[in-house]
């Protein structure tokens, strides 16, 4: 099977951009200008070891973890994804389902092909991720969809207040929608199994895809108009937006994309509950600092919100760092598209396996019996500058 040589969540990269156009790819492995956030992202772990406990009796340990009163399986889940539907066919619902199965939460993103009402019925347990304008009538009327879906948990992202200089994109020459070119069709007949697998289904139930946003009326404009039009509308998004979210959804409220100390402090005061710690995975602004050296700050001004984070976690040890640093939990993106795209769902299950074993296993290295036991004094600082 394609999945027997992957062992670890790096191995699904090399295997993925094997099946995937070159643009297609690009976009998933890609990052803003020089690269520097997304190095970082990876960098900054090596920067703390682990002081591991020993003679510890960790027989019963488990790595189930409660978030917002939802009790989960393991101490991660996965990120939001645009565009996941041209890794998979339909591969919103892939990344759902093999989340519902695995009990962990899997964040829809805003940017879907799958209309929003589908994922929910599928897998009700998903949060939704929006991206918003700075309109009041369209917050309500995305807020109150999102509601009458079923959905638990809206996370709001407001890293994106324009878009990222992705220069990748141009070279690669990757667009929204897929621009048929001679180019994409020599690319799709030399890697035919993304064409029969995944684009040609796709073409044959929804059209051309054209990324029309999950949450815009059906027959709306098409994702890559609307996401332009939106980031223009974007830069106006500001706090008393989100006060009015809060006072319009009753649900779990997120905030992702929170660097600042002083932004988890304001989030926490407006009444949200949870932030994600993030640079958008080095997407957005090339260097901003990486998650993990912001959760510190962001953890004591915090309070009593929840604070997760993402980026570059690749590792079950990346897992157990963030959780010492001070996360409550921790999202995975590209490792869980890359899966998608190689092995569907089957392919999505087993990068879950493998980060959920390597969570299971590290804990008993570190002496403890649940995430929750993991802590600052389980890491020293090796490198890096002092903070
Ligand atoms: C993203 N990310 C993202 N974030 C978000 O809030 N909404 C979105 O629609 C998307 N879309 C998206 C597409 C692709 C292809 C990637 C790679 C990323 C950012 C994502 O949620 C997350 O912050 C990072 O991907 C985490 O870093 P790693 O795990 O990919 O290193």
């Amino acid at each position: 099977r394609v999945l027997r040589p992957i062992l670890a969540l790096d191995d699904f990269e090399p295997a993925a951009r094997r099946k995937l156009p070159r643009p297609l790819f690009g976009y998933v492995a890609g990052a803003a200008e020089t690269n520097a956030s997304l190095r970082d992202n990876r960098n900054v772990f090596a920067d703390w070891a682990f002081r591991p406990r020993y003679l510890v009796d960790v027989s019963r340990r488990s790595m189930a973890t409660s978030l917002f009163g939802t009790p989960y399986k393991t101490p991660f889940g996965i990120a939001p994804m645009g565009i996941s539907a041209m890794m998979a066919y339909r591969g919103d619902l892939v990344l759902a389902r093999a989340a519902r199965d695995a009990g962990i939460p899997m964040i829809m993103s805003g940017s879907s092909l799958i209309p929003l009402e589908e994922v929910a019925r599928e897998a009700p347990g998903s949060w939704f991720q929006a991206y918003l304008p700075g309109e009041e009538a369209r917050i309500i009327g995305l807020v109150d969809r999102v509601a009458a879906a079923g959905f638990g948990t809206l996370l709001l992202t407001v890293d994106t207040t324009t878009l990222g200089n992705r220069e990748n994109n141009v070279r690669t020459g990757f667009s929204t929608p897929l621009k048929p070119s001679l180019r994409l069709a020599w690319d799709g007949a030399i890697r035919p199994r993304w064409l029969l697998d995944t684009m040609l289904p796709t073409l044959r139930r929804h059209g051309m895809p054209h990324f029309e946003n999950s949450y815009a009326t059906r027959g709306a404009p098409i994702i890559a108009r609307h996401v332009e039009r939106d980031f223009g509308a974007r830069d106006h998004l500001n706090w008393s937006h989100l006060a009015l979210i809060r006072r319009r959804w009753k649900g779990k409220l997120v905030v992702k994309g929170i660097l600042h100390g002083e932004d988890a402090r304001r989030a926490a005061e407006e009444g949200v509950d949870g932030v994600v710690v993030s640079n958008h995975g080095g997407r957005q602004l090339d260097g901003a600092i990486s998650a993990f050296r912001a959760l510190p700050e962001v953890r004591a001004a915090a309070g009593s919100m929840a604070v997760m984070m993402d980026g570059g976690i690749r590792r079950g040890s990346d897992v157990l760092k963030a959780l010492a640093m001070g996360a409550d939990f921790v999202f995975v993106g590209r490792p869980f598209l890359y899966a998608a795209a190689v092995g569907g769902e089957a392919g999505v299950q087993h990068a879950i396996a493998i980060l959920s074993s390597e969570v299971h296993r590290n804990l008993a290295f570190l002496g403890c019996q649940s995430p929750a036991e993991v802590g600052m004094h389980h890491l020293m600082r090796v490198g890096g500058v002092p903070g």
